[in-house]
């Protein structure tokens, strides 16, 4: 896709350098039939396995990209009371969504059982009784499945690893063991899943396969100690690539090979929890260069999308290709792409190879799709930048730049003072 961008600017058939003009910068663009299309290939990769697929909505929580999941028969996977509404709203059904997080309060847990949310992926003991008291104050049943950590490492980087003793998440499968034990103190929640979700940006096919071993031994053995189980939900952590010729994302037919040799007699749900592989590649984000300013030994670029829109160069040093969209050709030069924003960490990219560019151009900053906008802040008072759904030749704006007066909307100056 990103071969034809830089021939001609399409992207989903909408022109970057005329949509520019329409939407000021900076903006993310997604193109609704790459996500269209990912869904259809994850689908058709898990042919025959009975499965369903939970978006994960932290990768992009913008409500028309929901909605388009919702289209798409896809359900959620959901971490918090404000995703949860969000995927309502946009369509998902309270019963295509899995609720996962090691957090979940009170509250959210009662207003999402309340609400039918199809499965709780529940991480700690404590939950579980949470869990249980709430259903049992509710008079009905809790299906929950527990996120077994299963001491595998991912391979990826440090913070987004999530399947490590060490890491905050799920429980070892001996502790998940008395769980099921025990399964009658918990008479309003049926134990009936297992989950199992390693970590994110994965490129090769060996930690999901050991992982899943382990998942699939502890299943067979819980059915051999009598226990039923109706949902197996495999987690997300697709890996997509970034850098073409370095990342080699795993092919979807060898994940689902994996995910098939675990489970094949499986007579369960097989959930799965993508997020990335789905949208990161149907992300742009389009900028602008504010101004070329040389510095030391090298020439900063500096655009108008800063480490508030974008956080992931900053927080994970993650690599995104940067194709500036001018018509003409131009030498190569090398810069050190940065934002306006008030720290050394605001800089996509060092010492980039890119056609020489001046005041005004057009960059496209390419995967970001996924942990783009969903993790946007409004850092040095920058409003949330807008988000463009482009579909086959059209585009809409599906959120509008944030002003200021929402930006500040939720604070006051203190007129009266409370003692606590
Ligand atoms: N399921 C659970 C329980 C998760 O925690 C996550 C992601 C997913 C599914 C989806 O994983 P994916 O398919 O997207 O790899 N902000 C980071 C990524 C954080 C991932 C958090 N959990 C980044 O920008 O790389």
């Amino acid at each position: 896709m990103l071969q034809a961008l830089r021939a001609n600017s399409l992207f989903d058939g909408v022109d970057l350098q005329a949509l520019a003009r329409q939407v000021d910068t900076p903006f993310y663009a997604y193109s609704a039939s790459a996500i269209r299309q990912r869904i259809g290939a994850l689908q058709s990769a898990m042919q025959g396995l009975d499965t369903r697929l939970c978006f994960a909505v932290k990768a992009n929580s913008n409500l028309a990209v929901l909605q388009l999941m919702a289209q798409c028969g896809t359900g959620a996977d959901i971490v918090s009371i404000g995703e949860f509404r969000r995927a309502l709203r946009a369509g998902i059904p309270a019963d295509r969504m899995v609720f996962s997080g090691v957090g979940k309060t009170h509250d959210e847990i009662a207003e999402t059982l309340m609400a039918g949310v199809w499965k709780f992926n529940v991480e700690s003991y404590d939950e579980l009784q949470l869990l249980q008291r709430i259903a049992s104050e509710q008079s009905i049943t809790a299906h929950a499945a527990v996120r077994i950590n299963p001491d595998v490492d991912a391979g990826t980087h440090e913070k987004i690893s999530t399947g490590k003793s060490e890491n905050k998440f799920g429980v070892s499968i001996d502790e998940a063991r008395t769980w099921f034990a025990g399964h009658a103190d918990f008479p309003n929640v049926r134990l009936d899943g297992l989950h199992a979700h390693i970590g994110s940006q994965i490129l090769s096919v060996a930690p999901f396969r050991l992982a899943l071993q382990r998942v699939a031994a502890f299943w067979r053995e819980l059915v051999a100690a009598g226990h039923n189980l109706a949902s197996i939900d495999v987690g997300g952590g697709l890996g997509v690539c970034y850098r073409s010729g370095v990342d080699q994302p795993v092919p979807t037919e060898d994940y689902a090979a994996v995910i098939r040799a675990a489970f094949a007699d499986f007579d369960g749900v097989l959930v799965l929890e993508p997020g990335r592989w789905l949208v990161a590649e149907a992300g742009v984000l389009m900028t602008r260069v504010i101004r070329v300013k040389p510095g030391a030994g090298r020439q900063f670029l500096v655009v108008d999308a800063a480490m508030n829109d974008l956080q992931r160069p900053a927080l994970y040093d993650a690599w995104h290709e940067i194709v500036p969209l001018h018509d003409e050709v131009r030498p190569t030069t090398c810069y050190d792409v940065v934002g306006p924003v008030c720290e050394t960490g605001d800089t996509f990219a060092v010492d980039r190879a890119m056609p020489a560019c001046v005041s005004g151009d057009l960059l496209m900053i390419a995967g970001v799709g996924a942990y783009g906008a969903s993790m946007a802040s409004t850092y040095n008072s920058r409003p949330l930048t807008a988000e463009v759904l482009l579909d086959n030749g059209r585009y809409a704006v599906v959120r509008r730049r944030q002003s200021f007066e929402e930006m500040v909307a939720g604070e006051q100056l203190p007129h009266a003072w409370h003692t606590a």
